[in-house]
């Protein structure tokens, strides 16, 4: 079975007090959230990834992830952060190609192909969001869209690197609006990107890649979009703010899990 994974992203959101008492909230259910087929993701702030390490070290199913990096090791980058700086501080994973990084810091696919190698590089598992926008899905293009942002990144990886990614299909229409695409949506266009990884690569490395679906997740619509069979968890945003609704999303799949 493919691992499953709930991810919280927080974005610009907790100050290292915050980011303890939310950490702390969540442990607290922390043994009833254990599943063998289960990870879950903290992505805080860049200030908040050594602390997230070090308060979850005892939890090995809890790992933590940047949000970002930049794609050197060192240098005169003033105010970036790179891979190996993020790996320092006990993170393992670095999120890639969120649309709030394309949109507001105009990332486009040539400069996220070089962050990911460089993450790859590190020890890092990047977590490469995709996603069209409304008016994209619109004009029905929203297939081709996506297939472009994976063909001009993730795709010119060899089937080693590959295998070490984690999708998440985020449509920028869903995004913090509290409109989930449907379930049917999100599985149909899940569907579409593993037909797309099994076409490029094989039919074993598609089925062994988690998709993560993004976009108003929420306690209420969590299980029923985990249920699909192409969906493999979620990267979640506003609701991973709140331990309580946290910890909900992340039951839906531990029951869905005990259930097969
Ligand atoms: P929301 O869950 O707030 O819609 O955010 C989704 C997201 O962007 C996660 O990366």
């Amino acid at each position: 079975m493919r691992t499953k994974i709930i991810a919280g992203n927080w974005k610009m959101n907790k100050t290292v007090q915050e980011g303890i008492v939310l950490i702390e909230e969540i442990l607290k259910s922390a043994g009833k959230l254990q599943h063998e087929n289960l990870q879950i993701i903290l992505a805080p702030p860049f200030p908040l990834l050594g602390m997230a390490s070090a308060l979850t070290s005892d939890y090995r199913f809890i790992s933590i992830s940047a949000q970002n990096c930049y794609y050197k090791n060192n240098g005169a980058f003033t105010g970036e952060v790179s891979p190996a700086m993020i790996k320092s501080t006990g993170a393992n994973h670095v999120i890639i190609g969120h649309s709030e990084r394309r949109m507001y810091f105009h990332e486009d696919n040539s400069l996220l192909s070089e962050k990911i190698k460089v993450a790859l590089q590190n020890g890092l598992t990047p977590v490469y969001c995709c996603g069209e926008t409304l008016s994209e899905r619109n004009e029905a293009s929203h297939y081709d869209i996506i297939k472009n942002q994976l063909e001009e990144t993730i795709f010119s990886l060899d089937e080693e690197e590959i295998i070490k990614i984690v999708i998440a299909y985020e449509p920028v229409w869903a995004i913090g609006t509290g409109v989930n695409a449907t379930p049917e949506q999100a599985q149909e266009m899940h569907r579409f990107i593993r037909t797309q990884v099994a076409l490029k690569f094989k039919d074993d490395i598609a089925e062994k890649i988690p998709i993560l679906y993004g976009g108003s997740v929420k306690p209420e619509n969590a299980y029923s979009l985990f249920s699909c069979t192409d969906i493999d968890g979620g990267l979640i945003g506003g609701a991973s703010l709140n331990s309580n609704d946290f910890v909900a999303i992340i039951n839906s799949m531990v029951e869905i899990l005990r259930k097969k």
